[in-house]
């Protein structure tokens, strides 16, 4: 019998993964800002793709939008994009992302804009992966992918995904590390979460349920407070499901930060810290709440205060640089020569490329920093940041813990852990010595 009589695929061709045909158009996020979605065609596979985008943006990020925005981004894919990567071979993920660079030559993507770059990098990679007829999760990292990262959950948030309208820390976060499946840990973080309002509600009698953009509860209650809440929550539900949940916070004090005066400012709570103050204070949030993880604690530019407080708590605590790192290796670099924080945020659309944020996960892992795969805040239906978790062996993935496009990459994951069978593993092994 010949191969096609039986079924056989025919074996894959350059010609097969050939771009055939590329565009773009205008989409909205959760937020329902205007953002750019990319369709890519090979001779047989097709992918479509979108690109995210944050409110608390760190300085060092690469350009979202060139000058004149989604239309300016739209043209510059017409007319500069689309061109060159038409006959690249989507199989060759590295060399269209460094056409994407050279084409772009600023540095930071300001000319095609971060946008258009992480929508065509991501949308290649779908597309390629369709040709072969495999899920994405194994077409960029390989049968060998089988690792599931543990979901970290925003629950009850602040700052300016809340209009200021809730505490000043920006989230409040859990992760079930005592979770053996992928169902059961994203369960988990969302029995906290419909838990709390009630909760909340002791506090804060005028609470009306309201959720921000990541899909947290939020409510005008003091930091401390909110942090309570939680506390008290994740300990009534880990008793209750028999699976060490804990908590986390995202400062992201660059939003606090007032370079004037030198101090982070705490509006609901009327307090302002001097970076030595903020040490204390943050210090004190991990002893008392038990904290496995703090991102962004201090400002973008204050690399030794993150070195200062890794060499404190870093044996029991995942201290983590987002603002402070952006994706970027080269800032990175900078943080793993004075010991700067232990886990590092990957927003691929911080660098607009997955090779580049790839090649900051591979050095994060160098050096023993726990990369932490990311959503923003203004998401899309996008499955993808799922797929580069598991595909780079990213032990955490941060993506919210309800709302549509939060959940559609939790829901991929309960997906690729039944596609993976028996092989399925929670990616426990980095985070064991920061379990109780
Ligand atoms: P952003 O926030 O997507 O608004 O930047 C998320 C974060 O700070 O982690
Ligand atoms: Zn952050």
């Amino acid at each position: 019998m010949s191969r096609e009589k039986r079924g056989v695929r025919e074996i894959i061709t350059a010609e097969d993964t050939e771009i055939v045909d590329a565009w773009a158009r205008k989409i909205f996020n959760s937020r329902g800002e205007e953002t750019i979605e990319v369709e890519i065609y090979t001779g047989t596979g097709y992918g479509r793709a979108s690109a995210p985008s944050g409110a608390s943006v760190g300085a060092h990020e690469v350009v979202a939008f060139p000058e004149g925005g989604i239309d300016a981004a739209l043209e510059a894919f017409e007319n500069i994009v689309a061109p060159e990567i038409i006959g690249m071979d989507a199989d060759d993920q590295e060399g269209v992302d460094r056409k994407l660079w050279e084409l772009d030559g600023t540095g930071n993507f300001s000319r095609i804009g971060g946008a258009t770059a992480t929508a065509t990098s991501f949308a290649v990679a779908k597309a390629a992966a369709a040709t072969h007829g495999i899920p994405l999760f194994q077409h960029l990292g390989g049968a060998m992918a089988c690792l599931l990262p543990y979901p970290l959950g925003n629950v009850l948030g602040g700052g300016k995904h809340s209009k200021g309208l809730g505490p000043d820390i920006q989230e409040i976060l859990v992760i079930p590390l005592g979770a053996d499946s992928m169902y059961e840990a994203v369960r988990a973080n969302i029995v906290v979460h419909s838990r709390l309002p009630k909760v909340i509600r002791k506090y804060d009698p005028y609470f009306a349920g309201g959720r921000n953009d990541e899909g947290a509860w939020t409510s005008c209650l003091s930091n401390d407070k909110a942090l309570e809440a939680v506390y008290e929550v994740c300990r009534e539900v880990s008793r209750e499901l028999g699976i060490e949940i804990r908590m986390g916070i995202d400062v992201a004090a660059s939003s606090l930060w007032n370079p004037e005066k030198g101090k982070y400012i705490y509006i609901r709570d009327k307090v302002e810290r001097s970076p030595r103050e903020q040490l204390e204070y943050i210090t004190s949030l991990v002893e008392k709440y038990d904290l496995v993880y703090v991102e962004d604690p201090f400002h973008e530019e204050d690399f030794n205060s993150f070195a200062e407080l890794r060499d404190r708590v870093g044996d029991r605590c995942i201290v983590t640089g987002d603002d402070l790192f952006v994706t970027n290796s080269e800032r990175l670099k900078r943080g793993i020569e004075v010991r700067a924080a232990n886990g590092i945020i990957i927003k691929p659309n911080q660098v607009g490329t997955i090779t580049r944020a790839y090649e900051t996960i591979t050095l994060a892992k160098e050096h023993g920093y726990i990369p932490i795969m990311s959503h923003r805040s203004g998401e899309t239906e996008s499955e993808v940041i799922a797929h580069l978790a598991v595909a780079f062996g990213c032990p955490i993935i941060k993506t919210g813990t309800v709302g549509g496009e939060r959940i559609v990459k939790l829901n991929e994951l309960i997906r690729v852990a039944e596609y993976l069978g028996k092989r399925a593993k929670m990616n426990k092994a980095p985070l064991r010595k920061f379990m109780r």
